[in-house]
């Protein structure tokens, strides 16, 4: 049988309100037979009764982001849109489902700006009352503010967006949003919006700079009204509205929010209406920011400097809602923070200047309490003036981030690995708030472009990011220029800074990523002019020599081997890497060439990748192979980039090795050198390298900072130190998702789960199992249905199980077998025998504290030697320190003393 599903116009289901002239669909095939591929297919879309496509029958077996190409889309117009397939085996299906444009044309847009006469001292409100006489068929508002604004139509909430209408490079676009109305409306309306400072006026950037892009915020609405009877009635922001105060005093992004319930609405004057374009207004088109998770505190408990602090176990991103009921004008404070400091004491010095306080002031009665002008990035929460009152039911974190679909699953059988994928997942949540930023709580939260860069690709297994990142690169392509290449951040306030190599490359390395993981040609197209753009701007840095020698640099930030005077850098020659991205960028270029058919193009850039590739090798490797900076990161970068000759990987590989050897095994890359090092081990021979980087479980590593009791990813590998200290540069967020970028990796190689042609059209299946896991099991939601793996080795037994989605084949090579195995959609289930021994004991030296003391055996045992070593609170702040680390500042004897204890837990592991 065949069915279709999941029929998606923009890749959203069903969308409202989209300004794209030639939307693109695409449907999923389910079949029950396997090899299952589509043979035809035919899209019909139309208005009422109209046709205004028919595609006809298309011998094809495209079915992911097919253009539409009929008559010319009408504005605010509802299409139906009917999807026929038939399959190589004969079967057939069908799926309906539509679309509505949105204005489409700003001659469409009747509204205008409108702003407040003199600036009130709390958030403006505008305000329209107006009467409908006949029953309403269908009503859709549009609306769009200057700054972030909150609509309610009769004290409805329109819509379920936060922060609209978003972040975008507010001079060139805005977005508009669009709203079904109709159950919101009655005989009598009252319509009001609330406008908050948001990003366009409200201090921002780490300079803490207010009026980033105007001084003035400003709102603008248009209500369209049809009704049951076909007359059509249309309210629009216009100077006739009344602007005044209502309960939200204070909003700001980084400072937090003051809702004060005793204040009612109270009316100022009437509106002055803004001389601002309304041509910049465009139909949103990533998804909207939306409480997508409501999580209860855990715990309640006091600091021991006395701050009474909600616990909610996760660092996460959104607001905290309060359900109150006090005394009139009793005023609750809540305050922010990720960690608590080394005392237990609740820390918020990472947050620098980012006051990130909300204020309620009760009005008496059962109250609830939502901010809605900001966003802050916690675990814990202080809260000051309930007294006797509190209650800690009364409070639930409200997660928000851009609703993007969720495609990625991982889980195997190492438990802190599975926390490490949560951590990755958490950061993206946090981090995907309409802009990828490189943190949500300090007075940053910019989209940096060599975080989204370096992270793109671990982003694009988790959840769907077409539509959020096609939105993002719009912004940059517009704010990138001949003169300056791409800002170091989209949308640019830090104004004209020379571009950066690995930052600035986001430019072409997120659109091609996008059209591998997504099958998204069009992105391509549109960012064609701003990738070769990125290039050319290098080029002119570069000159004859080809080699990009000049300016300031990130090099491998952040990372572990520095050298002097150039700590956040990295030890690895900042135009080593500057010119590697430029060859890179320039492959990439000319690659896109290559799809979009421009074979000039192609060719020039082609030829450009290759003197680059001479002049790097001329430049940065002898000509016996080695490596004029003899890093990590260089390393991985000259073979990674594919910049080293074939005669010379091998040394270089070699080079790679002793390096990580001389670090005890483990990684000391920055953001630059972090996503690729276990990518580039696995491909070369040096698997068990990698998973054994990946498994460390001390500094630095990701299961470090897990141990340490980590719940997102964090900025630094030492953000936090074994004794419970920070990093203090002012430089320490402990949510950035750069490190994250392992998680590519896990899915592509520990689970095995890759794309051979852009969207998975074509799949590798290549699970590569790693000494200290036994089972994975991976999914994704590919735009072509569900591929998953999950392996499991034990007992000398190998079963590798694979789901291949229809319309796909793929190429499936399993753990120690040489053949590749080709197959078409279905699954498919292998048993056989195996040398692998992937088990490992299961305690270790690191193995931490808590982990000793979770068998019970253990107890007993330390007791005896250590008397007070299970119960002493001080003891307790030791439990995510491993026993390599304890060990460390033990007396000597302490080593053999841990040795007997972990021989002991094995073996009674082993009796079991
Ligand atoms: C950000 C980074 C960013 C870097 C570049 C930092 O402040 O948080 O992640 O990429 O600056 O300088």
């Amino acid at each position: 049988m065949l069915t279709l599903k999941k029929l998606t116009t923009e890749f959203q289901n069903s969308p409202v309100g989209i300004d794209e002239p030639s939307p693109r669909f695409s449907w999923i095939l389910q079949a029950s037979d396997k090899n299952t591929l589509q043979s035809e297919y035919r899209i019909r879309v139309s208005n009422g009764e109209e046709t205004v496509w028919d595609s006809g029958t298309v011998k094809d077996s495209q079915s992911v982001l097919i253009p539409y190409a009929g008559a010319p889309l009408l504005a605010r117009t509802t299409y139906t849109l009917r999807v026929t397939v038939a399959d190589n085996h004969g079967e057939r299906a069908e799926a309906e489902g539509s679309f509505e444009t949105g204005l489409l044309d700003a001659e469409n847009i009747k509204a205008s700006w409108i702003t407040y006469q003199t600036e009130p001292d709390a958030l403006p409100v505008y305000r329209k009352q107006f009467s409908l006489d006949g029953k309403v068929k269908n009503a859709r508002l549009y609306a769009s503010a200057l700054g972030v604004y909150g609509v309610t139509l009769n004290g409805g909430k329109a819509g379920d967006s936060c922060l609209a209408p978003g972040w975008t490079s507010y001079p060139h676009r805005i977005h508009y949003q669009v709203y079904d109305v109709t159950e919101l409306l009655h005989k009598e309306n009252e319509l009001r919006i609330t406008v908050g400072k948001g990003w366009y006026t409200g201090p921002f950037g780490f300079t803490n700079t207010p009026n980033n892009y105007g001084d003035t915020t400003a709102a603008i609405a248009q209500l369209e009204i049809t009704f049951e009877d076909g007359r059509a009635q249309t309210l629009v922001t216009d100077g006739s509205w009344e602007y005044g105060t209502g309960s939200v005093k204070r909003g700001e992004i980084y400072d937090g929010e003051t809702i004060d319930h005793t204040a009612a609405y109270s009316a100022i004057g009437t509106v002055k209406l803004f001389d601002h374009t309304v041509d910049i207004l465009t139909a949103q088109k990533n998804e909207p920011v939306r409480v997508k998770q409501r999580i209860k505190p855990r715990k309640v408990f006091t600091t021991p400097k006395g701050e009474v602090v909600l616990d909610f176990g996760q660092n996460l991103v959104g607001v905290i809602e309060a359900e109150l009921d006090c005394p009139r004008g009793t005023e609750v404070t809540l305050h922010h923070a990720e960690v608590l400091d080394k005392d237990g004491n609740f820390y918020t010095e990472n947050l620098r200047a980012a006051r990130a306080v909300d204020t309620f002031i009760c009005g008496g009665g059962k109250e609830l309490f939502h901010p809605e002008f900001t966003f802050h990035g916690f675990r814990y929460a202080q809260v000051e003036g309930l007294g006797e009152a509190f209650d800690i039911n009364s409070f639930t974190a409200c997660v928000m981030f851009s609703d993007m679909e969720e495609i990625g699953s991982f889980r195997c059988s190492h438990k802190k690995v599975n926390r490490l994928w949560d951590n990755i997942r958490w950061g993206q949540r946090g981090n995907f708030l309409d802009v990828p930023t490189d943190c949500p709580q300090r007075d940053e939260r910019l989209g940096w472009t060599g975080d989204a860069q370096v992270f793109a690709s671990t982003a694009a297994t988790i959840m769907n990011t077409a539509l959020f990142f096609e939105k993002w690169l719009i912004d940059l392509k517009s704010e990138q220029t001949a003169e300056h290449g791409v800002p170091h951040i989209i949308p640019n306030i830090m104004g004209n800074v020379e571009g950066a190599a690995a930052w600035s490359d986001a430019a072409t390395i997120i659109p091609w990523q996008l059209y591998e993981a997504y099958g998204d040609v069009r992105v391509l197209q549109t960012q064609y002019e701003s990738m070769k753009g990125w290039v050319e701007y290098i080029r002119g840095k570069a000159g004859m020599s080809c080699l990009w020698q000049s300016g300031f640099q990130y090099g491998d930030w952040l990372a572990l081997d520095k050298e002097e005077f150039a700590d956040r850098t990295g030890a690895t020659d900042v135009y080593l890497v500057a010119t590697a991205y430029y060859a890179l960028s320039t492959e990439l270029v000319a690659k896109t060439a290559r799809v979009l058919g421009l074979e000039d193009d192609a060719k020039a850039y082609e030829a450009l990748h290759w003197d680059i590739v001479r002049a790097f090798r001329r430049e940065y490797i002898t000509e016996t192979g080695r490596m004029a900076s003899e890093t990590q990161t260089a390393c991985v970068l000259a073979l990674y980039f594919h910049l080293a000759a074939d005669k010379h990987r091998e040394r270089i590989l070699q080079t790679l090795k002793t390096n990580i050897q001389k670090h005890n095994g483990h990684l000391v890359t920055g953001f630059v050198g972090t996503p690729y090092l276990c990518h580039l081990l696995s491909d070369s021979g040096l698997h068990d390298v990698a998973g054994e980087i990946f498994l460390k479980e001390d500094f630095p590593s990701w299961l470090n900072c897990v141990n340490l009791g980590a719940t997102t990813i964090w900025e630094r590998w030492d953000s936090m130190k074994a004794d419970g200290s920070f990093d203090e540069s002012g430089m320490n967020s402990f949510n950035h998702y750069a490190y994250g970028a392992i998680g590519s990796w896990m899915m592509q190689t520990l689970a095995g789960l890759k794309p051979l042609q852009p969207g998975y059209k074509e799949i590798s299946v290549q699970p590569m199992p790693i000494k200290g896991i036994t089972h994975v099991s991976a999914s994704l939601e590919t735009p072509y249905g569900l591929l998953s793996c999950a392996w499991r080795c034990e007992n000398k037994q190998m079963t590798v199980e694979v789901t291949v989605p229809a319309n796909t084949s793929a190429q499936i090579k399993l753990p120690e077998k040489d053949e590749t195995i080709s197959v078409g959609s279905g699954r498919y289930s292998y048993t056989y025998a195996t040398t692998l021994e992937l088990a490992k004991e299961r305690y270790s030296r690191e193995s931490t504290l808590g982990e000793l003391l979770e068998n019970p055996a253990a107890k007993p045992y330390l007791e005896n030697i250590m008397p007070g070593m299970t119960d002493n609170d001080m003891i307790k702040l030791a439990y995510p320190m491993t026993v390599t680390q304890m060990s460390a500042n033990m007396p000597p004897g302490a080593d053999a003393v841990f040795d007997g204890l972990i021989a002991e837990l094995n073996r009674l592991e082993t009796e079991l």
